[in-house]
């Protein structure tokens, strides 16, 4: 009912729309609109009320429903089903609970959490309110070892957000965002499969969006900076989010139903931090230096090493690390 109510006070912005309207058009008492109206301001709504003339919103608060990043959703069904939380020990492993269940393209988004997971059994600095930890639930009809390709069209998708919000960025293969040599994303994909079927893929992407230096602890400070740090000013987190939804969403069709995944990989060329550098591939406990020459049609990363040959790399095996400045 509450999101009904803030339905109309969305459609009708800067005007009044009074109780009895609202009480009459959702069959509900007017008293029960008001406490409605009380429940909305609690969660941040600014409503102004008139004794004569009803309830006029004039502001939403910063928080990442599906009710607040809908406007910008373009989306058939990535993020059209949202479990918002205000805190959460990590996205990532409340969508594996609840992965069995869900349909395809729902997404877990929380405000905070407490064991935010990174890649390598890292922790994920995830404070409140600042940034975007979320997960999407995915259920491609693929084999397993396709889903390498799925944490790039991850990493596409935050690129080409970024975009259009104005940011540029470069992706440091196969997924993390990089602005000025530091991380501001990354991704973590996880999967559940059996020998050759998926039974489900989460992809968790962490944005640190309005993040201060205070809130990266001093070994993250030279490695990691937020899109805040970056331009000065605080960035929409509800903007960000569905327009990075609607990018996923454009990229992963495609692939999902032809295996098509040639936009993703002009992306990750074009913005690739690493093609034409040198760099160290770290295998297991040895690390290798080469320059990287491209990225294949497969989203494999072309190496050449010192002595000349040359390799494919596959994204699940290597850890690249930049020789100068780059992470
Ligand atoms: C990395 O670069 O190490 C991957 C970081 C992934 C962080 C995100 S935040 C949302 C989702 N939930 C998690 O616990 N981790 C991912």
């Amino acid at each position: 009912m509450r999101k009904k109510i803030l339905a109309m006070l969305k459609r009708n912005e800067d005007i009044f729309i009074s109780g009895e309207k609202i009480s009459y058009e959702l069959g509900i008492s007017r008293s029960a609109v008001w406490k409605h109206i009380n429940i909305l301001r609690e969660e941040g709504y600014e409503i102004e009320s008139m004794p004569k003339n009803g309830y006029k919103l004039l502001s939403c608060p910063d928080i990442l429903t599906l009710e607040e990043i809908k406007e910008y959703l373009t989306t058939d069904f990535i993020g059209r089903k949202v479990y918002y939380l205000d805190t959460l020990t990590s996205t990532n492993m409340k969508a594996k609970e609840m992965a069995f269940n869900e349909e395809e393209g729902t997404i877990i988004i929380a405000e905070e959490q407490t064991k935010g997971k990174g890649r390598l059994g890292r922790n994920w600095v995830s404070p409140k309110g600042k940034g975007i930890w979320m997960s999407i639930i995915l259920k491609p009809e693929m084999a397993p070892s396709e889903v390498a390709k799925l944490t790039l069209i991850g990493a596409a998708a935050v690129n080409k957000g970024l975009e259009e919000i104005g940011i540029g960025s470069c992706i440091k293969w196969p997924n993390d965002i990089l602005i000025q040599d530091k991380k501001v994303c990354g991704i973590l994909t996880e999967m559940s499969c059996e020998l050759n079927m998926i039974n489900y893929v989460i992809m968790g992407i962490g944005i640190n969006v309005n993040l201060d230096s205070e809130d990266f602890n001093r070994k993250l400070i030279d490695k990691a900076t937020s899109l805040k740090i970056i331009t000065g000013s605080k960035i929409d987190r509800k903007r960000l989010t569905a327009k990075i939804l609607n990018h996923f969403e454009d990229l992963y069709i495609p692939f999902k139903e032809r295996g098509d995944i040639s936009k993703t990989i002009h992306i990750s060329r074009e913005n690739s931090i690493l093609i034409g550098r040198e760099i160290r591939i770290i295998r297991e406990d040895t690390e290798y230096i080469g320059q990287a020459l491209d990225i294949d049609d497969e989203g494999q990363l072309i190496v050449k090493y010192k002595d000349g040959k040359v390799e494919e790399v596959f994204s699940g095996e290597v850890s690249i690390r930049g020789l100068k400045g780059y992470i």
